[in-house]
């Protein structure tokens, strides 16, 4: 009823309902089909949003609470609005998609307190056909200047009780992103992180995340006993508070994608339209890139990052792997441990990590030569284990050597979390302004960023394209890492719903020694060693289904040696002109078409949870009255993830856009295909 009545306000500015005061005002999409609605009763603004006339989110509350100024949120009345509307298209340099269209309807809507202060903001929403985003503007005036946020009261008060996908933000380690899915109801959600996916009985699905996080604190999600209300609940400062500001200043949008089956959440391209475009003019330098790197060795024990014996980054070892990159194709060379600060116990003693000096048995400056003169470039990794000061200490000296030796980019490291005595909360406002000066620092010299531990993705990679990848997940690692803490057959179908809604994951596939045979090492191999819980043909395949533009080859390279279902990783495309997801179900199964950048090449990859599979679908996405190969990496007889991983089939087969492919996929397994015009 409700929304009705505001629903019919759009066409006037602000529409003066009742008696009692109440106002109200809307905005619908292009489509029609969405209506934000914005009232003030009772003196609190609260936003509302219905779909096809049925209401998705009911009334819910907007504001904030200051330290030692009074709460922002009681006794408003609207004062003003505006309307605009937009369509233009803007290309990615890097993407899942080459181009992406921004059409939206925008409404701003100004309230003010009717006490003496007479505070003021703005609310603005932006409607398109995938979703919304609103946020808050907090002009320049007299009664606030310098504040302290300790609370925004925007709440999300869901119509139904929909069913979540999540991972805590409750958890010692607080918001660090790196745990497993768990699926229930929001009426049982205790604290939560974004992106949240949720589910409809109607079969809509809502991602309630945030876009352009620039000076602000990341936003998790409160649930409440028995409630269908989800309350922002910001990372704090260690002194409590959660955003320090001064006005003029807003928010970061917050974000409700929204789509009517689960196969079209991907691609998600609304927090990009919701981030400025690019600051950097000139992108060229910004390059797509697979590499490998000295690496997998320290996770599985066979190297270390510290000096010694066994240790990984030396000169020797190093040009291993960059001949080996120049050999397949890769483009870069990651290399971890060549920094002084690894001896020890380096996640208490990360404040003495030097990130310009390298290990007597690794010689920087000659590995840069080497591999530029082999067109590789050497990744350089700089891990911070939390002690930030010491790395913002470093950025004028480290970046512009790295600029000079031709480094094209770095992998950070924020291993450690607030017990750390430089740590901060990862999802912070002081953290997040750090990762921008990262970010920031490392485009003024020519350099690409893959954040490990990071912030949360909001779609920077708009506005700062260097911004490459990151991880933000539970990555591959933790399959090297010990029984128990390895990902389940299902993870990856989840973190393809979830997680990747937010941006590209440094997930980092390709593992082909899955049974991870550790002969003379001296460390044995025994039954409950942690290994990935996949098939072969699933590592391939993840390379299409989890986007990066950066991917890694991420096996030690011996492990590569006489290996024909090698030669996809050598194929295989990270930067895509389209993405089509062809059949998806969260947890269970991902089908997922993308066409490579700038040419009549397609990939397609299959995966699947524990269960074994057949899925049929359509090629009807590939030009019509053209002829294709199709190169398939399947599961092989008796493959399975359990006892017999490595089975992989390689057969060609001509299609066209008129075939259907039976994907036949084993219990834990995958499939992954290159389809190219036939000759
Ligand atoms: C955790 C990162 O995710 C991993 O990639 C890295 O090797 C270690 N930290 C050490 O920095
Ligand atoms: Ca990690």
């Amino acid at each position: 009823m409700t929304s009705l009545r505001l629903a019919a306000c759009a066409a006037i500015a602000v529409c003066l309902a009742s008696a009692a005061g109440a106002q109200g005002t809307a905005v619908s999409s292009p489509d029609g089909r969405t209506v934000v609605s914005l009232a003030v009763t009772n003196g609190q603004l609260r936003w509302s949003v219905a779909r096809d006339g049925t209401p998705v989110v009911t009334p819910s509350r907007l504001g904030f609470t200051f330290r030692n100024l009074p709460a922002l949120g009681d006794g408003l009345r609207m004062v003003d609005s505006v309307r605009s509307d937009v369509d233009e298209t803007f290309s990615l340099p890097l993407g899942e998609v080459a181009r992406v269209r921004d059409r939206h309807h925008e409404l701003r809507v100004k309230v003010a307190e009717t006490n003496a202060s007479e505070r003021e903001f703005w609310v603005v929403v932006r409607v398109f056909d995938d979703g919304l985003g609103f946020r808050y503007e907090l002009p320049d005036q007299p009664n606030l200047k310098d504040f302290e946020i300790m609370d925004e009261l925007t709440e999300f008060s869901m119509a139904e009780d929909l069913k979540a996908w999540w991972i805590p933000a409750n958890v010692p380690t607080p918001d660090r992103q790196e745990m497993l899915y768990s699926s229930g109801h929001i009426s049982k959600l205790d604290l939560v992180q974004t992106p949240l996916t949720l589910v409809a009985t109607s079969g809509l699905h809502v991602v309630i995340h945030e876009a352009n996080l620039v000076d602000y604190a990341g936003m998790a999600l409160q649930g409440r006993s028995e409630s269908r209300t989800l309350k922002t609940s910001l990372a704090r400062w260690k002194d409590g508070s959660a955003v320090k500001g001064r006005t003029p200043f807003a928010t970061p949008w917050r974000t409700l994608q929204l789509a009517d089956r689960v196969e079209e959440l991907v691609p998600s391209v609304l927090g990009l339209k919701l981030n400025p475009p690019s600051r950097i003019a000139d992108t060229r330098w910004i390059r797509p890139v697979k590499y490998n790197g000295i690496w997998w060795g320290m996770h599985v024990n066979t190297m270390t990052w510290s000096s010694g014996p066994l240790h990984g980054a030396t000169t020797a070892n190093t040009r291993k792997y960059i001949d080996f990159a120049a050999a397949n194709g890769l483009g870069g060379t990651l290399v971890e441990g060549w920094n002084l600060g690894w001896d020890g116990n380096w996640m208490l003693t990360g404040n003495t990590f030097s990130f310009t000096q390298a290990y007597p048995d690794y010689d920087l400056p000659g590995l840069a030569a080497y591999a530029k003169e082999k067109k590789v470039s050497l990744i350089v990794h700089n891990e911070t284990g939390t002690f930030v000061e010491n790395y913002d200490r470093q950025l004028d000296s480290a970046y512009p050597l790295y600029q000079r030796l031709g480094v094209t980019a770095i992998k950070t490291g924020y291993v450690g979390d607030t017990t750390n005595p430089g740590g901060h909360a990862h999802q912070s406002q002081y953290m997040v302004r750090h990762h921008r000066r990262v970010i920031e620092t490392a485009a003024a010299h020519g350099i690409g960023v893959v954040m490990h531990e990071p912030i949360k993705d909001t779609g920077e990679r708009r506005t700062w394209p260097n911004m490459l990848s990151r991880e933000g997940a539970r990555g591959q690692e933790y399959n090297a890492w010990g029984g128990e803490g390895g990902n389940p057959p299902e993870h990856e179908s989840i973190l393809f719903f979830t997680r990747m809604l937010s941006g590209p994951l440094d997930f980092t596939p390709g593992i082909f020694n899955l049974l991870i045979s550790r002969s003379g090492t001296g460390v044995p191999r025994t039954p409950t060693d942690a290994r990935p819980r996949t098939t072969l043909a699933k590592q391939l395949a993840l390379y299409v289904v989890l986007y990066s533009p950066v991917q890694m080859t991420a096996d030690l390279i011996e492990n590569y040696e006489g290996q024909p279902a090698f030669q996809f990783i050598r194929d295989v495309a990270v930067d895509w002109d389209t993405t089509r997801v062809l059949h998806g179900r969260i947890g269970d199964d991902v089908v997922v078409a993308r066409k490579a950048k700038g040419r009549d090449e397609w990939f397609v990859g299959a995966i699947t949870d524990e269960e074994a599979r057949t899925i049929e679908v359509s090629l009807d996405f590939l030009p019509r009255g053209r002829a294709y190969v199709a190169e398939v990496y399947a599961d092989g007889p008796g493959a399975n993830w359990r006892d017999n991983p490595l089975p992989v089939s390689i057969s060609r087969q001509p299609v066209t856009s008129a075939t259907r492919l039976r994907i036949r996929m084993a219990a834990g397994g995958g499939q992954a295909i290159r389809i190219s015009p036939a000759r």
